[in-house]
């Protein structure tokens, strides 16, 4: 990639050349994610497609591709549309696309990828169809089913079937399976009850396969899961495909739960006030740290701990122990959540040993729409 000046003159030296607040990301933790979970995958016959949620950037996409993903899987038409870009075909769009305005870069997207989406409505399932009918294209399409965690998809068993045959059965369309995610189970904090509610949630998805393939129906792949239930779809008889996004990079809420996997992104943080004894201020708040899983904490968890997670652009620390930490010391934080951490910022800046090596854009960030 290109560097800027100052980029190309941080490279292969300390984060002390990095500005803050950055986002790093480090190498060694990464590429040892991707190969704990490949691995995983390689002795089984369900098939790795990592979620680009996670990361929103194409140079990790292409090193999971590298490690044997079969795809790329995607919550935005405009991720799609960034990892096509990319050079990456095979793309799953786990969301269902709605409305002419999508449906037509939907379209679009077809001369560049081969992307598949998901739906739960008959209408919804029309416009698609006549869409890329008029279009010359086809549409490779998942049936959504809820299994559980009360979001979009149709119920499993019949509502599934009735969607699935008038998917195959209209022009410019493929049906090529069924998609349920079991988002109420990917991070239950007890292992034993992630284990039971899951295999609970994909029986309604594997049977409701079983319903569709005695219908006549060919069905090619079965898609779900996340990090936190990952093993446990890939051990599974009909389930084709895992979703999981955070492994790759992980956060703090994700690691509880999954500790095989390092912590590969943090927050570099300077601090910028030490009001009293032990208390210490950084210049990063809600506005550089995703917080829906919680206030994030520090790498060294010995040092101290968040107190104050309010502010837009502050942090407060409270020092563990008498601290000699000064303004302008560094901090290195971890989010509680990564996949809302990385959609704030435009790169990743990427060490190894904490030296600089470059840094990856972030092209997926901001891709709402
Ligand atoms: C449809 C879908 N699939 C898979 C995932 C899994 O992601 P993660 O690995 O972060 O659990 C998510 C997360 O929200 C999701 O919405």
């Amino acid at each position: 990639m290109t560097m800027t000046a100052s980029k190309s003159q941080m490279k292969n030296k300390s984060l002390a050349a990095v500005d803050t607040p950055s986002l790093l990301l480090d190498l060694d933790a990464l590429r040892e994610n991707i190969n704990t979970m490949s691995s995983f995958f390689a002795m089984r016959r369900c098939r790795l497609r990592p979620h680009f949620k996670s990361h929103k950037c194409t140079r990790i996409a292409r090193l999971q591709m590298e490690a044997g993903a079969v795809g790329i899987t995607c919550a935005k038409l405009g991720e799609a549309e960034v990892v096509a870009a990319a050079g990456i075909r095979d793309i799953l769009i786990a969301n269902e696309i709605v409305g002419p305005l999508k449906i037509g870069r939907l379209v679009a997207l077809c001369t560049a990828a081969d992307p598949m989406v998901a739906v739960d409505c008959a209408d919804n399932v029309q416009m698609l169809s006549a869409h890329a009918a008029a279009a010359g294209v086809v549409i490779r399409v998942l049936v959504e089913v809820d299994i559980g965690m009360g979001r979009c998809g149709v119920a499993p068993g019949q509502a599934a079937v009735e969607l699935a045959s008038l998917v195959a059965r209209l022009p410019g369309l493929k049906f090529e399976g069924l998609q349920g995610y079991e988002g109420h189970c990917v991070d239950l904090r007890d292992a034993g009850e992630r284990l039971k509610q899951t295999r609970a949630a994909l029986e309604l998805l594997v049977s409701t396969r079983r319903l569709i393939e005695q219908s006549g129906i060919d069905v090619r792949i079965v898609s779900g899961g996340g990090t936190g239930t990952c093993d446990i779809n890939g051990n599974t008889e009909g389930i084709d495909e895992v979703q999981a996004g955070s492994y790759a990079t992980m956060d703090w809420y994700y690691a509880d739960i999954r500790p095989e996997f390092r912590q590969a992104m943090s927050i570099l943080t300077t601090v910028v006030s030490r009001p009293k004894p032990q208390i210490a201020i950084i210049d990063v708040g809600r506005k550089g740290i995703g917080a829906e899983w919680g206030p994030p904490r520090l790498k060294n968890q010995n040092v101290g701990r968040v107190i104050g997670f309010t502010s837009e652009e502050h942090m407060t620390i409270e020092l563990f122990g008498p601290s000699d930490l000064k303004v302008g010391d560094r901090m290195e934080i971890i989010p509680s959540h990564g996949c809302t951490t990385s959609n704030l910022y435009r790169e990743f800046v990427v060490h190894q040993k904490g030296q600089i090596l470059e840094t990856w854009p972030i092209e997926g960030s901001g891709k709402l729409q």
